[in-house]
């Protein structure tokens, strides 16, 4: 991260600037964190977000905005699910993230309640688990629906998969169970089960998941129950929501009421008093933090009296009266055996410290990343140092540096390669045009002439946000590309055909039979007609993501189109060109790099190729007749994130509604972004429904 400004040093342009830039980098890591189960910054780097977001906005309580990170709990619902509205709302917790944090905190509570002479103020401690959290509604004792947490006000409906979960009961038991009841907690999945799944998917060629939160969040949006079913998660229950009667007039006593209820309560769960005792509690849970078998990321202090807590209160997304007190992410030390260099698909040389196994937060790490050549000469490690490394959350652990006073006389320098590793091109690093300096990565020049990237290529193309090609995993590709099977995306499609002719048939071949291949071959024809969002994405050209490969869909509509407007660009046509950096989100660095991709005459042969194979799909938006809006009059006012106002504007009327210019009474829809003014209040006292960019897209479906 570059150097930081204290935030007392800040203008207000700068604050201003600077909360703008986190609101949209929160949301971006919030959507790859709850949308897509894969995160891509460690809990511990987001969390260094929020708190500068937060350290800004208390510093600058102005310029806090409509759109902030703090005024948002979780996420929005995921297509395929029933929504379900809380009858209370699902709320998160604040955090602190040192004793002095914590002192604070407790501080804060005896000022509340200062006029209460005598008053002891007591705190239950819990482990805070990571992992999903799920509210369960029971009536007459029988569990009758469940939902995940959602934006805290609206979840999905996820009844069938919850009751696959074993630690859910079904009927609750014990006389003192009330007509309504909603209990609250966490879903979450065991190192165990984890790793044993990741495994048995590997092996099933299928894409394997990043960390036993995601696997939790991925197994419980499925939308066959089976498969949760499968995924054997399991429940800790610690906190409620709607009811018809309290079983206790403390927290400690309606987690004691859940347990005899028939639910799994965490058995690390303490009553504490002091800042003393809360500390001590917080570090022997964290002691036992890597023999636990799950993963949890920090300890949770509740007032343990619900009247104090209904005192006290809540703040914007949270409870005042409770806090969550962080762990720092785990850390150990070993030797730094080694330093490999990895070809990544788009040529990246990465280097990868090759480390003496040891166990960081119950997970045994041998391999680390050390990002990129400047990384390894900052940090100053050399091979054969001890060196200090560092899991947050996430399964691939860093290294943080070397414990210099245990360096042996032997420890060597790394060189780093200035050819690729594997197939002896130059490696280079290019040079930034706009910032004049040179990238950070050093790529490899070969392209597709090097099999590290080509290996990759393919990797990502089968990949579940690509062509998601069911028993084509990262083993199966590797062992395909290795045999000479497959070298090119192309050749995935012609598989069936070359092997039927071929005398070294795949069937015979070790861990294949008759009928995992014909699956294989079966699982492969039924995506040749790809969507195009996906398909783009799976081409795998620089700056093209997952949702850049959507936006270019979603504006082209057919491969040919988009890809007639990146050939036109790229032979000197100015209003494709133009055409293409017209759409929102979209800018020069993206341009250049798809308009490159197709001036490249291998990457045109590739791509002929590969339509000769496959048609992608035409990308369809919900046809006028069936739309909810046909006919309807809608206003867009405030900034939108994720559509133009023009794209907005066209896909609307695409969907036969009347776009106006201002609210009336004949206005049936007002979608408001965030700074949205007069014509919000106006809609508001006409009793003009409204809703917000995500809930437009939610309503018509996308
Ligand atoms: S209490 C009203 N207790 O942490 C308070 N939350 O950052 C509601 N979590 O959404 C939360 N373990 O998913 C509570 N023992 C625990 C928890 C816990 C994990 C999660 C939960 C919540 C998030 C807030």
């Amino acid at each position: 991260m570059t150097e930081q400004k204290p935030v007392a040093d800040l203008t207000r342009e700068e604050a201003a600037q600077e909360l703008a830039q986190l609101a949209s980098e929160i949301a971006k890591h919030d959507a790859a964190y709850h949308q897509k189960d894969a995160p891509v910054v460690s809990d511990a780097a987001y969390d260094a977000l929020r708190r500068r977001n937060e350290a800004l906005e208390a510093e600058f309580p102005d310029l806090v905005r409509e759109d902030s990170p703090t005024k948002k709990v979780g996420f929005a619902v995921a297509d395929g699910f029933k929504k379900v509205t809380h009858r209370l709302p699902m709320l998160s917790l604040g955090n602190a993230f040192s004793d002095e944090d914590l002192a604070d905190y407790v501080g804060r509570a005896h000022k509340f309640f200062a006029k209460d002479a005598g008053l002891e103020l007591a705190f239950t401690a819990e482990p805070k688990i990571d992992g999903l959290s799920a509210s369960l509604r029971y009536e007459n004792g029988i569990f009758v629906q469940g939902a995940t947490r959602g934006d805290g006000a609206e979840g999905e409906d996820i009844t069938e998969n919850l009751k696959t979960i074993k630690d859910i009961p079904q009927k609750l038991i014990g006389d003192d169970v009330p007509d309504v009841f909603e209990v609250r907690g966490e879903v979450y999945m065991s190192h165990a089960d984890f790793e044993a799944l990741n495994k048995k998917l590997e092996a099933e060629g299928k894409q394997t998941y990043v960390n036993p939160r995601n696997t939790a969040a991925g197994s419980l949006r499925q939308l066959d129950s089976n498969v949760t079913a499968s995924r054997n998660l399991k429940f800790f229950a610690y906190a409620w929501g709607d009811n018809s009667t309290m079983p206790a007039d403390t927290q400690m006593g309606v987690v004691e009421a859940f347990q005899r209820w028939g639910f799994k309560v965490n058995p690390l769960m303490r009553r504490v008093k002091t800042v003393e005792e809360m500390v001590a509690h917080h570090t022997l849970i964290g002691e036992q933090r890597a023999t636990l078998g799950y993963d949890i990321d920090g300890v949770v202090f509740k007032l343990d009296r619900l009247d104090l807590q209904a005192r006290w209160g809540f703040v914007a997304r949270a409870p005042r009266w409770a806090i969550a007190f962080k762990f720092p992410a785990e850390k150990a030390t070993t030797i730094l055996e080694d330093i490999e260099i990895q070809v990544g698909r788009t040529g990246a040389l990465t280097p990868v410290a090759k480390l003496k196994p040891v166990t960081v937060g119950g997970v045994v790490v041998s391999n680390a990343t050390l990002h990129n050549e400047d990384e390894i000469e900052r940090k100053g490690v050399l091979i054969g140092d001890t060196v200090i490394i560092q899991r947050a959350g996430d399964v691939i652990p860093q290294v943080l540096g070397p414990v210099l006073e245990k360096r042996p006389a032997d420890a060597k320098k790394f060189e780093f390669p200035t050819h690729c590793p594997i197939c002896g091109s130059p490696a280079e690093r290019e040079l930034n045009e706009k910032t004049g300096k040179l990238d950070v990565v050093r790529r490899c020049t070969g392209e597709l002439i090097c099999p590290a990237q080509a290996v990759n290529q393919l990797k990502h193309f089968v990949a579940r946000d690509a062509l998601d090609i069911d028993g084509m995993g990262t083993k199966q590709v590797t062992a395909f590309y290795e045999e000479g099977r497959i070298k090119t995306a192309a050749d995935i499609f012609t598989l069936r055909e070359r092997d039927a002719q071929s005398f070294k048939k795949l069937k015979d071949q070790e861990g294949w039979g008759a009928t995992s291949v014909r699956k294989l071959f079966d699982a492969i024809d039924e995506r040749r007609k790809p969507e195009l969002d996906k398909f783009i994405f799976a081409l795998g050209i620089r700056h093209v993501g997952s949702t850049t490969g959507a936006m270019f869909a979603k504006n082209y509509g057919t491969f040919d189109a988009w890809m007639s407007a990146c050939i036109a660009a790229g032979e000197g046509d100015m209003a494709a060109r133009e055409s293409l950096l017209s759409i929102d989100g979209i800018g020069e660095t993206v341009v250049q790099s798809v308009v490159g991709f197709f001036v490249n005459q291998q990457n045109r042969a590739a791509i002929d190729a590969l339509l000769a194979q496959v048609s992608p799909l035409e990308y369809v938006v919900a046809s006028a007749d069936e739309s909810p809006v046909a006919g309807k009059t809608v206003v867009f006012t405030g900034s939108l994130e994720q559509m133009s106002r023009s794209e907005a504007k066209a896909m609307a009327e695409r969907l036969g509604a009347k776009v106006a210019g201002s609210v009336s009474a004949k206005t049936d829809l007002l979608v408001a972004g965030p700074g949205a003014g007069s014509k919000l209040k106006k809609a508001q006292d006409l009793g003009v429904e409204t809703t917000d960019e995500q809930g437009w897209f939610d309503l018509v479906g996308r």
